[in-house]
């Protein structure tokens, strides 16, 4: 199963996907993630995004295509994949199509977390990350240690681009850039929306649902 999860930022993309990898057993792609380990590392690309990342501005769409693409011929990615983050723009969707079609794939499902704007700025207020596995903690699923992530014991930090400028310029991006993408695959029948607010829970019987 090949999916995409697209969502306003503090929609709970992140905090869905890693349920969903483990229930259906497939790997998920985050450009956020893959970008924040570059910026992590000090790499000539991390170098590039960081400062784009943390005023919340999207990265240019050659360097999260180029990321793409090259995952989508590592083994891991063969059975299937949920991608996080990507595409947020209609050329990157466009990049995305041609390089499913060279290799004989298409996207099976879409899936729109839908949040009102008050909703997801609350929650990001609130966000800490691990930033060793990138999961994320709010009020509502906060860790077991405080400041401690479940998983691996690092300690939690708040993301620069969860800081309130940073935040409005990227429901700014948002809107402008990658809401666009409904419009895009509703033609092709694959779009499922999700109502994604309630308990983490919830939500996730609510994706299943719409996955059939
Ligand atoms: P990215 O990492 O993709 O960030 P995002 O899309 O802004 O999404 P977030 O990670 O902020 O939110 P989420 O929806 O995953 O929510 P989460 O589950 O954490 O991108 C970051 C940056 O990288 C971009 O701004 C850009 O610069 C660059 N970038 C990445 N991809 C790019 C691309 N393709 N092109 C160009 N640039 C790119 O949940 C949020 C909070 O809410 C958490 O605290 C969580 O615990 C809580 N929560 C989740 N669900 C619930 C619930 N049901 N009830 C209560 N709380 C909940």
């Amino acid at each position: 199963m090949n999916l995409i999860f697209l969502g306003p930022p503090g929609a709970g993309k992140g905090t869905q996907a890693k349920r969903l990898i483990e229930r259906f057993k497939i790997p998920q792609l985050s450009t956020g993630d893959v970008l924040r380990k570059a910026v992590a590392d000090g790499t000539p690309l991390g170098m590039q995004a960081k400062p784009l990342m943390a005023s919340g501005q999207l990265v240019p769409d050659e360097i999260v295509n180029g990321i793409v693409e090259q995952a989508l011929d590592q083994p891991t990615y063969q059975k299937g994949f949920l991608l996080d983050g990507f595409p947020r723009t209609v050329p990157q969707a466009q990049a995305l199509d041609t390089a499913l079609q060279k290799r004989g794939r298409k996207i099976d499902h879409v899936l729109l977390l839908e949040v009102p704007v008050e909703l997801l700025v609350e929650r990001l207020s609130g966000r800490q990350t691990c930033p060793k596995c990138q999961t994320s903690y709010g009020k509502d699923s906060p860790p077991k240690k405080p400041g401690i992530c479940d998983n691996d014991g690092e300690k939690l930090i708040v993301r620069p681009d969860d800081q309130p400028e940073s935040v409005r310029r990227r429901m700014v991006e948002y809107e402008t850039k990658t809401a666009l993408l409904t419009g895009y695959y509703k033609t092709r029948g694959v779009v499922r929306p999700v109502d994604g607010v309630g308990s983490v829970d919830d939500v996730e019987k609510r994706i299943l649902t719409a996955l059939g």
